[in-house]
């Protein structure tokens, strides 16, 4: 393990298990989102005191709208009042939101409320919260694209990535799954190329500190080698040599 790798800079997670963890408990499922949002704060305060700098998180899935109506009405309400609720802290914290996906579909009222969440922790430069919502891969690629063939520009990977809803930052480093299931269901499917990927059978309810620090540990133990040899990369005197 190298000191360079010890902390990854971008941590992407996708927030899996909340539903279980409430009907573990006999309550409704967006008792378990309400939960969850509480475990984000948590999550958000540990990676900012540990130095990472850029937290990515799954907060609803394009395809998270083929749920029951009054899940998907939960968790529209659970974001505004979430927000409305922990700007002003994240402010005080230095965090800077933005959320990510694909806007059109969410009410007006709803877009104001991200808009002014954005605008309020612009000046905020200690972490970089994305919040992925109404997002996916999938599309992000594809308006990617579409932008790009509207202003007639050529389709490369860095056009391409340029034109990404993520070009802000760079790519994550880490990417955590809760809830047991080994899969990205649409998450960074062009950014996470070369991320390491870690998978945590705790529920994103559950998934605290200590198993944040897990993670992190076992990130460092990894060897990053973007396509080249181990004895290149030892050579080379660092293993973020093409991050
Ligand atoms: C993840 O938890 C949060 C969202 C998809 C919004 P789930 O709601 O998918 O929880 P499980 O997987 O059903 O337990
Ligand atoms: C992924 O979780 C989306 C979010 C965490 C927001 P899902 O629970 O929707 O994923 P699948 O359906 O199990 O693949
Ligand atoms: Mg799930």
């Amino acid at each position: 393990m190298s000191a360079a790798n010890a902390i990854p800079h971008h941590i992407a997670i996708v927030m899996d298990g909340n539903g279980r963890w409430a009907t573990r408990r006999y309550l409704p499922r967006v008792a378990g989102h309400r939960q969850g949002v509480e475990s984000l704060r948590r999550c958000v305060r540990a990676c900012s005191d540990r130095g990472v700098r850029v937290l990515t998180v799954f907060a609803f899935s394009s395809e998270n709208w083929n749920r029951p109506p009054e899940e998907v009405s939960g968790l529209m309400e659970l974001l505004a009042m979430a927000l409305g609720r922990e700007v002003p802290q994240l402010k005080h914290d230095g965090v800077r939101i933005h959320i990510v996906g694909d806007r059109s579909t969410l009410s007006e009222k709803m877009r104001l409320g991200l808009a002014q969440a954005e605008a309020t922790t612009a000046q905020n430069t200690r972490l970089i919260l994305n919040v992925c919502f109404n997002y996916g891969g999938r599309w992000d690629i594809a308006q990617a694209a579409a932008k790009l063939a509207a202003q007639g520009e050529a389709i490369t990977e860095a056009s391409l990535d340029r034109a990404m809803a993520l070009s802000h930052v760079p790519d994550p480093d880490l990417l955590i799954r809760t809830g047991g299931e080994r899969r990205i269901s649409n998450f960074l499917l062009w950014q996470a190329a070369y991320s390491e990927l870690y998978f945590s059978d705790r529920l994103w309810p559950d998934f605290d500190e200590i198993a944040l620090d897990e993670a992190i540990a076992d990130y460092g133990r990894r060897e990053r080698r973007f396509g080249l040899t181990s004895g290149q990369i030892a050579s080379s005197g660092s293993d973020r040599i093409a991050a």
